[in-house]
């Protein structure tokens, strides 16, 4: 009797280790499934806050320290543009061209890593913004992706933009190449004004949670079916300019399964708005605003 129990034990014990042992490994290898459970064990009402081109509000655009102190003010996400130097390396900045944010002049694309990394791609910033100056920002380079990746690894996830992709044939091949060497798939989602380059993505790596992103020059308060329809074969959501949306909007894409980021929300009444009319998250150049606003609504 007491040899059948003990059989009956073991056989009980190794089904449940055998169990366990086949959810973890479903875990470590699909991130599809690490996302999933991610989506399952965060509140469904979470709103995400979305550091554009990192706490830009507060730092140079785009580089080391705007990401530092965007994760210090606990955001959700870092926001981040990538374009492709002459030798095909991402690099972290906005603009097609170096003019704006750098101390050179003329089209990314037509640097080498090695040039683009002599520029300062702080001082703009400091002369602009001279209530936010700091001496450090002075001569800070562009980062490449790869050194973002490397100094945050999974500590935040990263929205990435890839600007300009008719420029850089391939940029999406080189950046889930990036994703995987550092495996991200479950801390990267990417953005991108164009469907063809969001599109390839997916066709490359199912995974990555991609979102469309769009601008309106006239308010648009109802959606075609159509577009959200479409939207759904390769996105997981739209990421809208926040100026000419409203409620409907908003009701109308995440009634459709989709999740509505809006861009670019920095004074806090607008904030406000949204989260009232139930977005998914923001993109800011505040990150600490936001999530004032998010505590606040909480109360
Ligand atoms: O956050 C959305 C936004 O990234 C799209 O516009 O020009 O700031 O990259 P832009
Ligand atoms: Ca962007």
């Amino acid at each position: 009797m007491q040899r059948i129990q003990n059989s009956k034990m073991y056989f009980i014990f190794i089904h449940i280790f055998l169990l366990i042992l086949l959810c973890t490994s479903m875990y470590a290898y699909s991130p599809w499934i690490r996302t999933k459970v991610k989506e399952i064990l965060e509140p469904a009402d979470k709103i995400y806050t979305i550091a554009h081109r990192g706490a830009s509000g507060y730092a140079p655009e785009n580089t080391i320290p705007a990401f530092e102190l965007a994760i210090d003010m606990d955001t959700d996400y870092i926001e981040l543009d990538i374009q492709l130097t002459k030798d095909r390396v991402p690099v972290v900045i906005h603009d097609e061209t170096i003019n704006r944010t750098t101390n050179g002049t003329g089209y990314v694309k037509n640097y080498t890593l090695e040039q683009l990394s002599k520029l300062d791609a702080g001082s703009w910033f400091n002369e602009q913004y001279p209530m936010f100056a700091r001496e450090q920002y002075a001569g800070l380079r562009i980062p490449t992706l790869e050194e973002v990746f490397e100094r945050f690894g999974k500590e935040v996830d990263y929205m990435i933009e890839i600007k300009d992709p008719a420029l850089y044939p391939n940029i999406e091949t080189i950046l889930n190449e990036q994703i995987e060497k550092y495996n991200l798939s479950d801390h990267v989602s990417v953005h991108s004004f164009s469907e063809a380059s969001l599109r390839k993505l997916h066709s490359i790596n199912p995974e990555i949670p991609l979102y469309q992103i769009v601008w309106y020059n006239i308010p648009v308060y109802k959606v075609p079916e159509s577009f959200i329809n479409r939207v759904k074969t390769y996105a997981v959501g739209i990421s809208p300019n926040f100026q000419r949306i409203n409620s409907s909007y908003v009701a109308q894409v995440k009634n459709s399964g989709l999740k509505v980021f809006p861009y670019t929300v920095n004074y806090q009444v607008n904030m406000d708005k949204a989260v009232v009319w139930g977005v998914d998250g923001v993109h800011t150049n505040f990150p600490d605003r936001f999530n004032e606003v998010i505590k606040n609504n909480k109360k």
